[in-house]
This record gives C-alpha cells, sequence and structure tokens, in this order.
C-alpha cells in the first residue's frame, strides 16, 4: 500500500514537471519605471533592483529553481502577487494618488521589515536587507518621489 502511494505521488511529480509557467518578460516602457521617474541615489537603486524588482516589476530574473515543481508555481504565485500589489514597471500609469499610497506601504513594509519577503531573501543574499539599507530607503521616500495633491 504504502509503495502504491509513493508511486503514484512519483508519477504526479513527474507529470507536474511538465506544466509550464509563464516566465516572458513583458517589455518595459523605460519612461515609466520608478527609478526612471524618481531618480533615486545610487545606493538606493541598486536596493530596489536586488530586493524588489524581482516580484515588483517587469524585469524579473527567473532563478534555476523556477523551472523545478512545485516550487515554480509558487514562485510564479508571489510575482504575480507582487506585480499586481506594485508594480514598479507601472509606475508611469499610476494615479498620483495611487503612487503616494504605494510609497506609504512601502516606508511601511520595509520599515518593518515585512519586505522583502523572507522566503526570498533565504535564496537571495543580495536582498536580506541591513538597518542601513532599511533607513536609506524609507528617509529617501520620506523626503523624496511623493507628488503634493494640493
Ligand atoms: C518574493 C517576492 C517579493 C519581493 C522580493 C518583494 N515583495 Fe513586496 N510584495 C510581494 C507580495 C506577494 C505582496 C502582496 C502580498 C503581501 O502584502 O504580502 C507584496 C506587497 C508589497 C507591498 C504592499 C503593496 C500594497 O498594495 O499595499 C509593498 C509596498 C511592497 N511589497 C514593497 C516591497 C519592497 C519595497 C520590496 C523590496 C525591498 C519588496 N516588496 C520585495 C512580493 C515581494
Amino acid at each position: 500500500m504504502i509503495r502504491k502511494i509513493l508511486l503514484v505521488l512519483l508519477v504526479a511529480l513527474i507529470v507536474i514537471q511538465f506544466i509550464p509557467i509563464d516566465t516572458d518578460v513583458p517589455e518595459v516602457e523605460a519612461s515609466k519605471d520608478f527609478i526612471a521617474m524618481t531618480n533615486p541615489p545610487q545606493e538606493v537603486s541598486i536596493i530596489l533592483k536586488q530586493a524588489c524588482y524581482d516580484c515588483h516589476s517587469y524585469e524579473t530574473v527567473y532563478p534555476w529553481y523556477s523551472n523545478i515543481a512545485p516550487v515554480k508555481f509558487w514562485l510564479k504565485d508571489h510575482i504575480n502577487d507582487g506585480r499586481k500589489h506594485l508594480n514598479f514597471s507601472e509606475w508611469g500609469n499610476y494615479e498620483t494618488k495611487r503612487q503616494n499610497h504605494k510609497l506609504e506601504e512601502l516606508m511601511e513594509e520595509v520599515g518593518e521589515g515585512e519586505m522583502p519577503l523572507d522566503s526570498y531573501t533565504w535564496t537571495h543574499e543580495e536582498a536580506r536587507l541591513t538597518q542601513d539599507q532599511v533607513n536609506s530607503l524609507v528617509s529617501w521616500v520620506k523626503n523624496g518621489p511623493f507628488i503634493s495633491t494640493k
């Protein structure tokens, strides 16, 4: 019985390897990109690129394990969800109010250590932010790219 169950699981594991995920990288309109539009200091743009852009932009770099099920489904889910909530490649298409709101959220999420996701920093050492990096990102956002709506 146990052997049968294991065999079924093994076959299932093999079969799901053939289910593709969409790893297309949509074309980016450079002028609508967050970094291009807000022009942060280099230190900040490096943090954003290294720790956020994989999930929050169209410039995702898919790692080798994005070929392996079931991990790849979980990973793709994070990317879809991340882009849906905040997509730096679509920044120029956001209304000002939405931009400001996302910036508030950004300071909060990063300040509280919620972003980048832990599951991401396990495998992306360069995305583990030091307190200094958190501070420079948050203080830049605080003083930088808000747009007055008054
Ligand atoms: C592994 C993918 C991943 C990485 C890397 C990542 N995020 Fe996220 N982020 C998500 C997902 C998924 C959500 C939506 C679910 C949630 O809030 O947990 C999210 C939500 C957010 C939100 C909330 C947006 C809203 O609508 O309220 C902000 C702000 C945010 N992320 C900023 C960042 C910043 C800044 C970085 C880099 C320092 C980062 N994230 C890195 C996946 C990621």
